[in-house]
């Protein structure tokens, strides 16, 4: 359970059992995601929406992944990390490569995660070669969710599904470790992650990928700005939170906050010696 995850590792996971992903932006969260047995851990662009507040991922910069990323790898001793290429960080090789490397380097990441089908194969596939392990994601990428029609499933019908089929395979020819899967009818994600060597990691495309992944506010309910579909919240931490705040906020109020277990005393004769 100590020993760091590497590539090998989660390859091997395509004869089961099930890669368990999830995403993570600080060093506290890091080391609770990593303990509990997550295989891998994702600072993805989502951090952008539900630690910055924007509306989207597509504001999130380099700085900001790599200013979370370091964050989050100090954290983990057991995960396989991987960071997710910002829009527009991957408009050349040339570019993707520095960015990449970027990651791994400023950042701790392990590997890259690249949004974006067949167009972007070859872009990881170069990435692949400076020695940076790369994930795909295809189906909803959510970077380019506004000409995709919005955040909505993808490859329904048999055309559509043939585009997704062929991003999925055209990135496991361009190298890639594993390919992510978002918001894709179940049958169809079952018939790629038969058809690929790699594992698949599915959101939103059934339980018959190789492991799937969340975001960490959705699966612990600190998010409710948006919950989409195939989010499962497995506690509602932000209820929790903001009933322990209100507590908090009422002991302040009437002063049983702080107790005397929580304050520094002194002797009395001290006390009078100074009022003397
Ligand atoms: O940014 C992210 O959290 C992601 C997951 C939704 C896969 O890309
Ligand atoms: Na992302």
């Amino acid at each position: 359970q100590t020993r760091k995850l590497t590539i090998p590792d989660i390859s091997a996971r395509k004869q089961g059992p099930p890669l368990a992903m999830l995403t993570a932006y600080d060093y506290s969260w890091a080391r609770i995601v990593d303990r509990a047995g997550v295989d891998m851990v994702l600072v993805g662009d989502s951090l952008g929406m539900v630690m910055l507040g924007h509306t989207s991922t597509v504001p999130v910069t380099m700085d900001d992944m790599v200013h979370h990323c370091r964050a989050v790898a100090r954290g983990i001793e057991h995960a396989l990390l991987v960071a997710d290429m910002p829009f527009g960080s991957v408009r050349s090789k040339r570019q993707a490569l520095a960015n990449a490397i970027r990651l791994v380097q400023e950042g701790g990441a392990d590997a890259v995660k690249v949004e974006g089908g067949a167009e972007t194969a070859n872009i990881a596939a170069a990435i692949v070669r400076a020695g940076v392990p790369v994930q795909g994601h295809v189906g909803l990428t959510p970077q380019t969710a506004v000409s995709l029609g919005g955040f909505k499933v993808q490859g329904k019908d048999a055309t559509a599904a043939r585009k997704v089929f062929d991003d999925a395979r055209a990135l496991a020819d361009a190298g890639c470790f594993s390919v992510l899967m978002e918001a894709v009818p179940a049958p169809l994600a079952a018939e790629i992650t038969k058809s690929l060597a790699v594992p698949t990691i599915g959101i939103g495309a059934g339980n018959q990928c190789d492991g799937q992944v969340l975001v960490m506010h959705d699966l612990l309910g600190l998010y409710d700005r948006f919950v989409p579909k195939f989010v499962k919240q497995y506690a509602k931490l932000g209820e929790t939170a903001t009933a322990a705040i209100q507590d908090y906020v009422r002991d302040v109020a009437n002063r049983s906050f702080p107790a005397p277990e929580h304050s520094f005393h002194m002797k009395d004769e001290e006390l009078a010696l100074l009022l003397k």
